[in-house]
């Protein structure tokens, strides 16, 4: 975002109240903040005493030895007892836990609390059929069908820790991630419906098994769309025939609060994707309150509705183990969001709240109001954005046209290493300033500061940072302690900070508006893409030398891909279908998601006289604006015959 587009951001003057009936009745009120910052420990104590333990903690945090957190120390807890059996234990076993929605029409099922227990419970002996153990790592690759829920809560209930794998990744990118984790188990299904057509998953699957030797002993397969799969004796198993015919009745064991409940890959600043850790306590602490609180959920009356993919944090923290734990009622829809289908499940479950990402509600935007406004969605009451900075123009569009100007809007920020929302307008709270994430919740400490680790007064931006351990903090990355250290605590090892990566500016109010990432990380549709591990993917390629990665501004996704490639001498001109061919390569890399939006193949990359590639300047061609400072290339020219290329290929695009 530009500096002048930053000054109007905060200049800004619409502001819009929270309605008065939510406000009165708001699950967490104005004085939350106080309370918080008066003991913060005991605000997240009291969060915590929400959920059902076996032993209670001795220590709230024990932050003796940071950057390493424990929360809820000495505590014993049992997440996915949390997320189901204490809802039927309670007696509210026949409310609807999920209105699952296939993209085929008529494609439906409702599950009840009760039901799901019985389900998780042969899942998790299912599962200890196969040989897993408390510990053992499981990976999951599938569509939204109810059966991932299942899968998740089946591993934690057993204290397994599941890695969920996107189903848009390629084999090649599961391969890598089965390896890191070392899963012995894969749950998979034939398939899943996308846009109509059933999309194969399996044959994905087993060539990221192959790859990996004798890794993996087990696949857990179920049968979604019926098409045909090659099979492995011995090694596959459907689940029909190892889930259905478990027993339903699992003791469950309580595991230590600090007890891994899942790895979540993500994007970092090199080729190697980081798998970000979190425990069981702490992380159902922050998720189940945040979700109640920033969500303001009644669970009696209640439909949430969180659009994100299962394979994100989004729907880890705000699918599964936030809106479960809190006993809600919620949809969860297999497709793609087809015109009016959204809203025509709105209307059909009465859905109440809603959560979203921008790009959904831009390309929305763009398809026009009339889509919408052919539904009754009178029973929404709060709608939520997440991933990205949502616009001005995104934002009131949303309010207006999706949310009858009646329903607040909650920015929500935070990351797959957070866990937890952490800087969100409250809604019975906070007055909403389009654009603007607001500011940090109660009970979360987050601030803009200078290189120096120095707070920048009102108005001013530079680097975010959270100030405060919290609970559903990430604990390590996977297998690499001193990678943790360096991406996120040593950036100002003296104040101790996190470093969240992202820019940010306070306004005169002090509140903030989010400015996107300040690393070599890009955010395509909501979704966290490194350059680097683009680039690695490109020169993979026997036909690449070279290449650059930039995210280059997009009207729909946020950030698209731009690639700037030099070719080997021995690929001569690359021949006439080079940029498809490198665009498809990308996809079977890592997946369509990463698949850039344009390749340019270059004679030249600017780089410093260190060699050390300056993607700012390639960013400023790929924005089609006028090229910035060159005086620090090595070779200034190099930029001309970049243009030069440009010119051409934009000519021959007409
Ligand atoms: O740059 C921020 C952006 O998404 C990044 C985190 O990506 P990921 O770990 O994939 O998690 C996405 C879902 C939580 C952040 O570093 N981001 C996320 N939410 C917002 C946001 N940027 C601006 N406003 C937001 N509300």
């Amino acid at each position: 975002m530009s500096e002048q587009t930053l000054s109007n951001l905060s200049r800004e003057e619409r502001r819009f109240e929270p309605p008065a009936d939510l406000a009165a009745d708001a699950n967490v009120k104005a004085e939350a903040y106080a309370r918080a910052e008066e003991d913060r420990e005991a605000f997240w104590a009291a969060a915590a005493e929400r959920l059902d333990w076996g032993q209670k903690w001795d220590q709230v945090l024990d932050w003796s030895d940071p950057p390493f957190a424990k929360w809820f120390v000495g505590g014993t807890i049992n997440a996915a007892v949390n997320c189901v059996d204490r809802h039927v234990d309670a007696g509210r076993g026949d409310k609807v836990a999920l209105h699952w929605v296939g993209e085929p029409e008529d494609d439906t099922r409702d599950i009840t609390y009760a039901e799901l227990k019985d389900l998780v419970s042969k899942a998790a002996n299912a599962l200890t059929d196969l040989g897993v153990k408390k510990g053992d790592r499981v990976a999951i690759y599938m569509p939204m069908i109810p059966e991932v829920v299942v899968a998740m809560l089946a591993c934690a209930r057993l204290g397994a820790p599941h890695t969920v794998v996107f189903g848009g990744f390629s084999a090649d990118a599961l391969a890598s991630r089965l390896e890191d984790c070392e899963a012995h188990v894969v749950i998979t299904s034939d398939g899943g419906y996308r846009r109509g057509a059933a999309s194969a998953l399996k044959p994905a699957v087993d060539e990221a098994v192959e790859k990996t030797g004798d890794l993996v002993r087990n696949v857990l397969v179920v049968r979604r769309t019926g098409q045909d799969v090659d099979w492995h004796e011995g090694r596959d198993v459907w689940w029909h025939d190892a889930v259905d015919s478990a027993s339903a009745e699992h003791e469950a064991e309580l595991h230590d609060s600090e007890h891994p409940l899942y790895v979540m890959y993500t994007s970092g600043t090199t080729g190697k994707p980081k798998g970000i850790l979190h425990t069981t306590g702490g992380y159902l602490t922050g998720t189940s309150f945040t979700h109640w609180e920033v969500f303001d959920l009644k669970p009696d009356t209640d439909v949430y509705w969180c659009t994100a993919d299962v394979g994100w944090v989004t729907g880890h923290s705000y699918m599964v183990y936030g809106p479960l734990a809190n006993g809600a009622t919620q949809v969860m829809y297999e497709g793609t969001p087809e015109k009016g289908r959204w809203w025509q499940i709105v209307q059909d479950y009465k859905v109440t709240i809603f959560y979203t990402a921008p790009t959904a509600i831009r390309t929305f935007m763009k398809q026009g109001r009339e889509i919408p406004d052919g539904y009754d969605m009178s029973s929404l009451r709060l709608l939520g954005s997440v991933g990205e900075p949502i616009n001005p123009e995104a934002y009131v569009w949303y309010r207006e046209v999706i949310g009858g100007d009646r329903c607040p809007v909650v920015d929500t920020w935070w990351q797959t290493e957070t866990g937890q929302i952490m800087i969100s307008p409250l809604p019975g709270v906070t007055a909403g300033k389009p654009g603007s994430a607001m500011k940090a919740l109660p009970g979360v400490g987050a601030d803009v500061v200078d290189d120096e680790g120095n707070s920048v007064p009102d108005g001013s931006g530079g680097y975010l940072v959270l100030t405060k351990p919290w609970p559903a903090m990430l604990r390590t990355l996977w297998g690499d302690d001193q990678r943790f250290k360096d991406t996120y605590w040593s950036r100002y090892p003296k104040q101790g900070f996190y470093f969240a990566g992202d820019g940010a500016k306070k306004d005169e109010d002090g509140d903030l508006w989010m400015l996107g990432r300040v690393d070599d990380v890009m955010n395509v549709s909501g979704h966290r893409l490194s350059t680097t591990e683009i680039e690695s993917a490109l020169v993979s390629h026997p036909k690449v030398a070279e290449a650059a990665v930039v995210g280059a501004a997009d009207e729909t996704t946020g950030q698209a891909v731009c690639a700037f490639v030099i070719l080997r001498e021995s690929a001569g001109d690359g021949g006439p279908d080079i940029v498809e061919e490198l665009r498809k390569h990308v996809q079977k890399e890592i997946g369509a998601i990463a698949k850039p939006r344009q390749i340019m193949v270059v004679p030249e990359l600017p780089k410093t006289r260190s060699g050390k590639i300056m993607r700012r300047l390639l960013k400023d061609v790929a924005e089609h604006r006028e090229v910035g400072d060159v005086t620090t290339l090595a070779d200034s020219t190099v930029m001309d015959l970049i243009k030069d290329k440009e010119g051409s290929a934009a000519s021959s695009e007409e």
